[in-house]
Formats: C-alpha cells, sequence, structure tokens
C-alpha cells in the first residue's frame, strides 16, 4: 500500500514511522519541510507539495492541526473543490479532482470539528473521491506500537477497505456510524482528558497546601472508586513543575475542548459547568504553556488569579 501522509507532526511522525516500519510505502509532505527529515531518514519520500505526495498514493491520511488547516491542504491535492471551481447551482462539489482519474480515498486523522468532517466528506465525495472519518485516542507512544485506539465513521464498505491499514495503527479499529459519530466520540474522550487532569490538579493543589503528604493522599485515591491511571501518569510533571517534551500540547487541549463545547451545545447539553475549565486553558493562549504538556494547566490552576486575566 503507498500512503500519503500530510502532516508529520508529533502524531503524524509516529503514526508514519508506524506505517514503515510495518513495510508500507509512505509519500509524506509537510509545511515545515525539516519535520520530516526523520521519516526521510527511515525510508519515507518526501514531497515538496501535497498534490505530488497525493498522486504517487492509494490512500491518503491526514494528521493536521485543525478542520480549516485540513480543507485547505486537500483543496490544494484537488480533493476538495476550491470555492471557485464549484458546481453550478451552488453545490459543494465540482472539484478539479486528482486530474488522474484515480479515486483515492482520504482518511481523516486530526481532531476537528464533527460538522467540518461532514463538511469534507460531501466536498471529498462530490470530487469523485472517498472519505472516512478516522480519530485516534493514544498519542505517540501508542501510534510507534500501534496500539492507537482506532475510531471511524463512514461507509461500511470503505471501513473494511481501510481496515488492513487502520489495523497497522491499532488492533480493533470500531466502526462507531455516519460521519460526524467518531468525532464525537473523540471529542467525548478528549473532554475527560481535560476535565480529570482538571478535577486532579486542583486536589493536588489543595493536599499541598494544607501540609498532608502527598503520597498519603494518592495511596486513598488508589484505593479508592475515584481512581483513574491518568493521575499517576501526571502526578510527577506536576509535582516536579516539568512539562517539556509534549506528546500532546495544552493548545491540543484547548481546541479539543473548544470542540467538545460546540458539539454539545449542538446537541442541546449544558455545559456551564464546563465554561470555566475552557476560560481557565484561554489563559494559556500565546503563552508558553501553549507548547508544553497538557498538565501544565497545573500551572494555571495554582494561581488564583488565572481566572481574571
Ligand atoms: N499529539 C497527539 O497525541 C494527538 C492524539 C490524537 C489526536 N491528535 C490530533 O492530531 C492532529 C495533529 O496533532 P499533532 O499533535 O501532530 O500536532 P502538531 O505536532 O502541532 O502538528 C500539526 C500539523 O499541522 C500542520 N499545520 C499547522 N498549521 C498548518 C498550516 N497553516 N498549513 C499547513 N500545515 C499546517 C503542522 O505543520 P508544521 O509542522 O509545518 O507546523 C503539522 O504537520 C491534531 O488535530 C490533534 O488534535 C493529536
Amino acid at each position: 500500500m503507498s500512503v500519503a501522509l500530510l502532516g508529520t507532526g508529533l502524531l503524524g511522525s509516529a503514526i508514519g514511522q508506524r506505517l514503515l516500519e510495518q513495510g508500507e510505502s509512505v509519500n509524506a509532505w509537510n509545511r515545515h519541510r525539516e519535520r520530516m527529515r526523520p521519516l526521510a531518514a527511515l525510508g519515507a519520500t518526501t514531497c515538496a507539495d501535497p498534490a505530488t505526495a497525493v498522486l504517487a498514493s492509494d490512500w491518503v491520511i491526514t494528521v493536521l492541526s485543525d478542520g480549516a488547516v485540513t480543507r485547505s491542504v486537500l483543496e490544494r491535492c484537488g480533493l476538495v473543490g476550491r470555492p471557485g471551481a464549484q458546481a453550478s447551482g451552488g453545490m459543494e462539489t465540482g472539484g478539479t479532482g486528482t486530474g488522474d482519474g484515480h479515486g483515492r480515498v482520504v482518511l481523516q486523522m486530526g481532531t476537528i470539528a464533527p460538522s467540518e468532517s461532514r463538511e469534507l466528506a460531501v466536498a471529498i465525495t462530490g470530487t469523485g473521491n472517498a472519505y472516512l472519518e478516522v480519530p485516534v485516542l493514544g498519542s505517540r507512544p501508542e501510534a510507534l506500537a500501534g496500539t492507537l485506539q482506532v475510531m471511524a465513521a463512514g461507509p461500511e464498505a470503505l471501513f473494511q477497505e481501510a481496515l488492513p491499514l487502520l489495523r497497522l495503527l491499532g488492533a480493533e479499529p470500531q466502526l462507531l456510524g455516519p460521519v460526524g459519530s467518531a468525532l464525537e466520540t473523540k471529542l467525548a474522550l478528549n473532554q475527560l482528558i481535560a476535565s480529570l487532569t482538571h478535577a486532579f490538579s486542583l486536589s493536588l493543589h489543595l493536599v499541598r497546601r494544607s501540609g498532608v503528604e502527598v503520597e498519603r493522599f494518592m495511596d486513598l485515591l488508589r484505593a479508592s472508586a475515584l481512581y483513574a491511571p491518568t493521575f499517576d501518569k501526571k502526578l510527577k510533571r506536576m509535582l516536579e513543575d516539568e512539562y517539556s517534551d509534549p506528546n500532546f500540547p495544552t493548545a491540543h487541549l484547548r481546541k479539543d475542548l473548544e470542540l467538545f463545547l460546540a458539539a454539545a451545545r449542538a446537541r442541546g447539553l449544558g455545559t456551564s459547568g464546563l465554561e470555566g475549565l475552557a476560560q481557565l486553558l484561554a489563559a494559556a493562549a500565546g503563552t508558553e504553556l501553549d507548547g508544553l504538556d497538557y498538565s501544565a494547566l497545573h500551572r494555571l490552576t495554582a494561581r488564583g488569579e488565572a481566572m481574571d486575566r
């Protein structure tokens, strides 16, 4: 199988490495070329533009930061019609296609809004190509080990076709329903990342300020029904105030929480309890926290004034 990998950031580069190690041929493209170097060293072909990568491949995997970027990169490849190339009647179809008459399957792995994903599905199908929404739970270590939790949404036949490729990234890919449903599930899971980390952070600060030994608190917590493994995973970073070398940075957690809030509001849910956390994370925007591991939100909960900025 030949795969065009569009986006070789933190997650994309790990996915690319896994595919190469499993014997697949990878045609990579990334906006900043230097970020493709590790994959090139492992045997990937690096491409000067995304269209070249797509033309050389049967499959297209996108692992880009957000919905707008994903759409604009797919437009550059002819997989999404450009606004100027719309068919008459206002349909968002009629793009130029890749030009070689050979349909591609786009596997969209970034965490974007479910509504953006639905629009992509229509636009990509309209250019004679196919779209499967495939967000993943897990980060670089899981991608490298092939143990991502792979969620999919789209046509059953397309999912079956993509399964051999998806199984290289995670053993049991799950088809969850029509396009949008896998991303809503992914956002539901990432809301838990944000909320659990926030809840633990606040409790940890209070315990430390009370003078009680952290290990006494952790023993009680670990023995209780309240415990979540992510607490121990982030404890060391929080105690040492050390958030460098992230697999998943604070900026992405904020993005995902905002996407969750929009999706939950659209479903008529009461989100006011979560708005404060989004406000707290907004205080990280444009600061060094954005590029650090998301557990750096522990620095925000340490400051009583964080919400007032
Ligand atoms: N990291 C994880 O653990 C993880 C897990 C699950 C899902 N995700 C999702 O996967 C996606 C990628 O995450 P990541 O962690 O790999 O992020 P990242 O390291 O920040 O990579 C972002 C990617 O998007 C590209 N990009 C950003 N702005 C662009 C633009 N204007 N034009 C073209 N390319 C642009 C970046 O290119 P440059 O390198 O040139 O900036 C890079 O390839 C996100 O949606 C994230 O939420 C991440």
